[in-house]
């Protein structure tokens, strides 16, 4: 019996025993293609070789100091290498151990960006419907997932959301995509009007929509009129590339292919690539000049900020990235990606999209697609796609919900960027075979 609260009380979970490249082994000997990364995590895949040295050579160092009293080598060095590719304006970063954590210590940096600068009226963040930004109270209340946010509701800081960009179901007929992208930036300008723009603080998005609408892009010049107009009304732009960011779009950063930077954007999980548990904000120099120049702290700390191992292993991470030019591989194998799904899926009659950026893809699930009628959630269909997919050694990331938070299923696919495109073929025929297989059963 176990002595875990695991995620699903009801659900039995096969133990993970080893993993190496794109296979996590289970402890009856199964392997499983990881054509997830978990949850868009493993970048790297499993127990690469250079990782592990560089964090068995920095535990035998120092496993840890905390950041009230040191700095480290290992973090400054992580620290001048984010820098170093980071979008224009982007003078520093300031470590945490997750997503959810860079969310809170992000929205925490913008207001008390304006508390530095005299502009302590400023209390409201906006943020876009069908989002998510992690599972702490902060991080909970600007996502804009109803059914992760509903329960939780009275516990959370008043954020006022609005329509985030997702072509396959909010694009009008007979609208370009760049009309779709001016109408939702003019639907942002609208509430920052209606809110007055002196009392906002922020617009939280995710580059690309990740976890709960599952890769929805930004129709072209959205992200450009977006930041244009948070600079008209003196809003900070805080970008969550938590999911998308760390090259797995095919950029290091996703908003360079929006030709934008942010005030504030938070990295997590291809950062330390799942060797180690490590977020990041990265700040923007307008906003580390204010706290300079002011109160000359953040005031914010954990008891983990920039632990040495995980620093290690997020700066081996990223030198292997590019030393290995994985980024090229991301596209490629990307390209390859889309195409397979295409293949498999472009005239199936239970999907109604295909879409996303680099190795970071997912299809829709539709019971009719031309209506778009989605399935009733009632029928678990993601659940019953995650199940058939496990049966048939393949990890993939279905979720419900996609459209409204309720209503609506997709499949997210984030494979590794050491993936080849033999195992790519693998992981659409797999993933065919188990949509079939739960379509099957559930209609
Ligand atoms: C965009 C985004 N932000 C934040 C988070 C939260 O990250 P974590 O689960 O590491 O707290 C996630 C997790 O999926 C995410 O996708």
């Amino acid at each position: 019996m176990t002595r875990l609260l695991h995620r699903s009380i009801a659900q039995t979970y096969p133990v993970a025993a080893s993993g190496r490249g794109v296979t996590i082994r289970d402890a009856e000997g199964r392997d499983y293609i990881d054509a997830s990364g978990g949850a868009a995590v493993s970048c790297l895949g499993h127990s690469h070789p250079d990782v592990l040295a560089a964090m068995h050579a920095q535990l035998d160092r120092l496993a840890y100091a905390h950041t009230s009293f040191f700095t480290t080598e290992v973090a400054e060095e992580l620290g001048a290498a984010l820098i170093a590719d980071a979008p224009p304006g982007i003078g520093h970063a300031y470590y945490v151990s997750g997503g959810s954590e860079a969310v809170e210590a992000a929205l925490k940096m913008a207001r008390q960006y304006f508390v530095e600068i005299g502009q302590p009226q400023r209390t409201q963040f906006i943020a876009r419907r069908q989002s998510y930004h992690g599972n702490t109270l902060g991080a909970l209340a600007v996502g804009g997932n109803e059914w992760r946010r509903k329960q939780f509701a009275p516990l959370l800081i008043e954020t006022h959301h609005v329509s985030a960009p997702f072509d396959y179901r909010g694009r009008l007929a007979g609208e370009s995509p760049e009309q779709y992208g001016e109408r939702l930036a003019l639907e942002l300008e609208a509430e920052i009007e209606r809110l007055g723009p002196g009392n906002v603080i922020g617009f939280i998005a995710e580059t690309v929509g990740g976890a709960t609408a599952g890769c929805i892009t930004a129709p072209p010049g959205y992200f450009r009129r977006v930041r244009e107009i948070c600079d008209r009304h003196g809003i900070l732009l805080i970008l969550d590339e938590v999911m998308c960011g760390m090259g797995r779009t095919g950029t290091l950063h996703a908003c360079e292919q929006e030709g934008i930077a942010p005030d504030l954007m938070t990295i997590a999980k291809g950062l330390g690539g799942g060797f180690a548990p490590i977020g990041a904000v990265l700040v923007a120099d307008k906003v580390f000049d204010a706290f300079a120049r002011g109160s000359g702290l953040f005031q914010h700390g954990h008891t983990y900020l920039g632990h040495p191992l995980a620093c290690a292993a997020a700066l081996a991470v990223q030198e292997v990235i590019k030393r290995d030019r994985l980024l090229d591989n991301v596209k490629a194998q990307g390209t390859h990606l889309a195409r397979r799904l295409a293949e498999r899926f472009g005239n199936h009659h239970h999907v109604g999209d295909i879409r996303g950026r680099g190795l970071f893809q997912a299809i829709e699930l539709v019971a009719d697609r031309s209506t778009k009628a989605t399935f009733d959630p009632n029928v678990r269909l993601n659940a019953r796609i995650r199940r058939e997919a496990m049966a048939r050694g393949l990890m993939v990331y279905p979720m419900g919900g996609t459209v409204d938070g309720v209503h609506g299923d997709h499949v997210l696919l984030a494979p590794p960027f050491i993936v080849d495109g033999a195992t790519i073929d693998t992981i659409v025929e797999r993933l065919g075979d188990a949509v079939d297989a739960a379509l099957a059963e559930a209609i």
